[in-house]
Formats: C-alpha cells, sequence, structure tokens
C-alpha cells in the first residue's frame, strides 16, 4: 500500500507559525514520525506540500493515479476550494481530511469543510496526531482487507 500526504498553503511554516495554535514541531518532524509509523505497518509513504491550489490538485490527481489513499490538510484551502473537493473526489481512492485544529471549535469561515463532503472521513483536533490517527485507519483497513 502507498499513500500521500498532502499539505496545503502555510503548513511549511509549521514550527513557526501561531506554535500557540498549531503546536512547536516543523512539518519535516512531523514527517518523519510518520515515515516510522507507516515503515512499521509496511506502508510506502510520500509527501507533497504546497502553498498554490492547483498545485494541490495536480497532487491529488497523481495519487488517484498512483497512491492508495490520500491523507490531506488542505489548510485554508479547505474552507474555499471547490476545485480541491471535486478532485478528492474524481480520484476514486479513500481521502481522509485531517487538521491539526479543531477547525469546529475556531472562527465561523472555518466551520464549513467543502472537503468533509468529499472525503472518506475527518480527523481534526488532534496535534500532529491526526495524522498518525488517520495513517492507523489506513493500516487497520489494509490489514482488514488483506484477511
Ligand atoms: C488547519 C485549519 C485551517 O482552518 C487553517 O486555515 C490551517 C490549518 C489545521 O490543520 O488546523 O491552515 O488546516
Amino acid at each position: 500500500m502507498k499513500l500521500l500526504i498532502i499539505n496545503g498553503p502555510n503548513l511549511n511554516l509549521l514550527g513557526l507559525r501561531e506554535p500557540g495554535l498549531y503546536g512547536s514541531e516543523t512539518l519535516d518532524g512531523i514527517n518523519a514520525r510518520l515515515a516510522e509509523q507507516a515503515a512499521g505497518y509496511g506502508i510506502a509513504l510520500d509527501f507533497f506540500q504546497s502553498n498554490h491550489e492547483g498545485e494541490l490538485v495536480d497532487a491529488l490527481q497523481k495519487a488517484g493515479r498512483e497512491c492508495d489513499g490520500v491523507i490531506l490538510n488542505a489548510a485554508a484551502y479547505t474552507h474555499t476550494s471547490v476545485a480541491l473537493r471535486d478532485a478528492a473526489l474524481a480520484i476514486g481512492k479513500p481521502v481522509v481530511e485531517v487538521h491539526l485544529t479543531n477547525p469546529a471549535a475556531r472562527e465561523d469561515f472555518r466551520h464549513r469543510s467543502l472537503l468533509a463532503g468529499a472525503a472518506t472521513g475527518s480527523i481534526c483536533g488532534f496535534g500532529a496526531q491526526s495524522y498518525e490517527l488517520a495513517l492507523h485507519w489506513f493500516h487497520i483497513r489494509n490489514t482488514s482487507m488483506n484477511v
């Protein structure tokens, strides 16, 4: 099984960006732990981050061709991007929406996710562990599909 972890705008600034909200760990640090976790599961992981909506659409489409699923933190585009929602629906692979924070507990404009209805499920509010929980779900799904 191969998965792509996609991170959207400003998540390259994790560690520096509003650490009281998003924590002090960098995206590289989070990804290194995810790579270790995935290796333990026998899952191959790729990582992609962009601040550009079209590049995120391209990454989702590529994952549809080359991967078995996606863990997606679309960051601010979660709340605005019809294009990312359409791409998530188009690729025909499970997409798990993740967020470090719980958008439902934040400003009103974060309460609506255009991706939630296109995703297999959403995991929010557990910091970097949101990604780990999503990866764990793929592991459970993978092992239960292989019995
Ligand atoms: C975020 C939540 C979004 O509302 C915000 O725009 C982000 C990060 C999160 O992981 O908590 O950039 O996706």
